[in-house]
């Protein structure tokens, strides 16, 4: 692969409370690298997510980030360095325009400047917020909303997107779209991913490699082309 590592995660131990759920994970990321991370209901992929963007403090294991150690840094922190965690929940502003929405995520930035410029990359990858710019978010399809979060990410131009199952509620004609614009983030920006998929063989399709998680461990980490050329699939869980 030659690519440099992005995101290594060692020995990884986190849960809520008290109550383990993550047990020994290890993952990693190159610059530029789609990663897919499957598993069934409960498997613990929201947790590893969270647990990467610093929503979680892990009881063991590390969090290392461009060479540095992050296990401990707040998720604003992660923020700063470039990493933008894209929730399973919705967390756009519905009482706020799309534009505003857009504002609220460039100008919470640290280093922030060119906006216009910024929009309108946003604009080209999502033409229909365009058209959109001045309805209230609330108003927005449940696949436009999806891009509109995946909009004020890409605004920040992240260099990691921890991207939790954008197909959830969507139509698969819609998700097809928002997968084949996170293929072309990728691609064009080098932005890396994490991609927690529901929809298996899109995560194949689109991840370089892909764990499978169960019970909140690993238990396979293979290429997607590999997973591709399977028959069958239920018995990687
Ligand atoms: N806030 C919480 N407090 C306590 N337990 C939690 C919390 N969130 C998740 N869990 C538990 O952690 C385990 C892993 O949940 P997680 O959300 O990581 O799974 P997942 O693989 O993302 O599942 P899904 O595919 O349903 O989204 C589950 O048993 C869940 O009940
Ligand atoms: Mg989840």
């Amino acid at each position: 692969m030659g690519q440099r590592m992005l995101l290594e995660v060692k020995n990884l131990e986190a849960g809520y409370g008290k109550k383990q759920i993550l047990y020994d994970i290890a993952l990693s990321v190159h610059e530029g690298e789609i990663v897919g991370l499957i598993g069934h209901n409960g498997a613990g992929k929201s947790t590893t997510l969270k647990s990467i963007f610093g929503l979680l403090t892990p009881f063991r294991g590390q969090v290392v980030y461009e060479g540095q150690d992050f296990t401990l840094q707040p998720p604003a922190v992660r923020l700063d360095a470039g990493i933008y965690h894209i929730p399973q929940e919705d967390f756009i502003f519905s009482d706020l325009t799309v534009k505003e929405n857009l504002e609220m995520s460039f100008f919470t930035m640290r280093e922030r400047s060119n906006f216009e410029s910024r929009l309108s990359e946003v604009y080209t990858f999502f033409p229909v917020l365009t058209n959109r710019r001045n309805q209230l978010a609330g108003t927005l399809s449940g696949g436009e909303r999806r891009m509109l979060g995946i909009g004020m990410g890409l605004l920040r131009r992240p260099k990691l997107v921890l991207v939790d199952e954008p197909s959830s509620g969507l139509a698969p004609v819609t998700f097809q779209n928002v997968a084949k614009i996170i293929q072309e983030i990728n691609t064009g920006l080098g932005t890396a991913v994490v991609l927690v998929e529901q929809n298996v063989k899109v995560a194949f399709k689109l991840s370089q490699r892909v764990y499978v998680m169960k019970a909140g461990r690993m238990i396979l980490e293979e290429t997607g082309a590999k997973l591709l050329e399977r028959k069958e699939w239920w018995d990687l869980f």
